[in-house]
């Protein structure tokens, strides 16, 4: 086992991340984090299980061979398809079981229930994580009174990744997915953001909502679950380095990343490209 401190690993399969990882360092700045994007292959949000499988264990795996004790699947579609599989199938059989992956499905519908009303909710992601019907099926474990209604928005990670969020052409495509996910129920008062890409499109988002309507952006809550889940496994946090740095790794071109990340971020930042196979 590892006794030397490391790094908080946050994956994502390219920029989404970033807004999970802004309010994780909001939240605990005082840690160190290593970001990888994997740029070159993303995005995931139309791949196929197997596929998004396989890339996001080699992910986890290169973060571990960082050091990181800790990887945290800042994506929605890896932790719908890969998560589950890698816990129970692949971290009890590597050199360091005790080694931890988290994601973000679970932390952010433990408080829907709490926001929702009417207890009819709405969650809109990629074709991946609807297709995967994670959100429902986690929903249905803690709370199975909840009605679930899923719409896939294809068109909003390229909206969000192009700089066309804000644009007079967003809303065309915002508007259609909103119009589709109430037209199943009008009763639905909670809408999950369930892509890391989506809070970019939130004020647009909110234009076409009916005042009741809470938007639940997954970002602040996954870090409040990732404090308290340091604090009831203070194992973990001992092995955790507190220099309050952030390192970005992308399998894509620095300059690349960089120039985009600016996008997801209020600071310039250094990245450094790698292979991971
Ligand atoms: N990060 C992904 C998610 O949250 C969106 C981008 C992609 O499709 O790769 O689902």
């Amino acid at each position: 086992m590892l006794s030397q401190k490391a790094p908080i690993g946050i994956f994502d399969s390219g920029y989404g991340g970033l807004t999970i990882l802004n309010e994780i360092r909001k939240v605990m700045p005082q840690y160190d984090y290593l970001y990888l994007g994997d740029n070159a292959r993303s995005p995931y949000g139309s791949r196929s299980f197997e596929i998004v499988y396989k890339f996001t264990l080699q992910a986890v795996k290169k973060l571990f061979s960082f050091g990181c004790p800790l990887v945290i699947l800042a994506c929605n579609t890896a932790s719908a398809k890969a998560l589950r599989s890698i816990q129970q199938q692949d971290l009890p059989l590597m050199e360091d079981p005790t080694r931890r992956v988290l994601g973000v499905i679970r932390p952010t519908i433990e408080i829907i229930d709490q926001l929702s009303s009417t207890k009819h909710v709405g969650i809109l992601a990629t074709e991946g994580t609807v297709g995967s019907h994670s959100y429902p099926i986690e929903i249905g474990k803690l709370f199975p009174s909840l009605v679930v209604h899923e719409e896939a928005c294809p068109m909003w990670v390229p909206l969000v990744e192009n700089g066309e969020y804000n644009s007079p052409g967003a809303d065309f495509f915002v508007r259609k997915h909103l119009e589709a996910l109430l037209s199943k129920d009008r009763a639905i008062d909670t809408i999950v953001l369930g892509c890391t890409h989506y809070p970019l499109l939130r004020e647009k988002i909110q234009q076409y909502l009916p005042s009741f309507v809470h938007i639940v952006a997954q970002g602040e809550y996954v870090a409040t679950s990732l404090k308290d889940y340091l604090l009831r496994h203070r194992d973990m946090e001992q092995r955790l380095s507190k220099e309050g740095t952030t390192r970005y790794l992308s399998t894509e071109q620095e300059s690349k990343f960089v120039e985009k990340a600016s996008v997801f971020l209020q600071e310039s930042i250094l990245a450094e490209q790698i292979i991971i196979d």
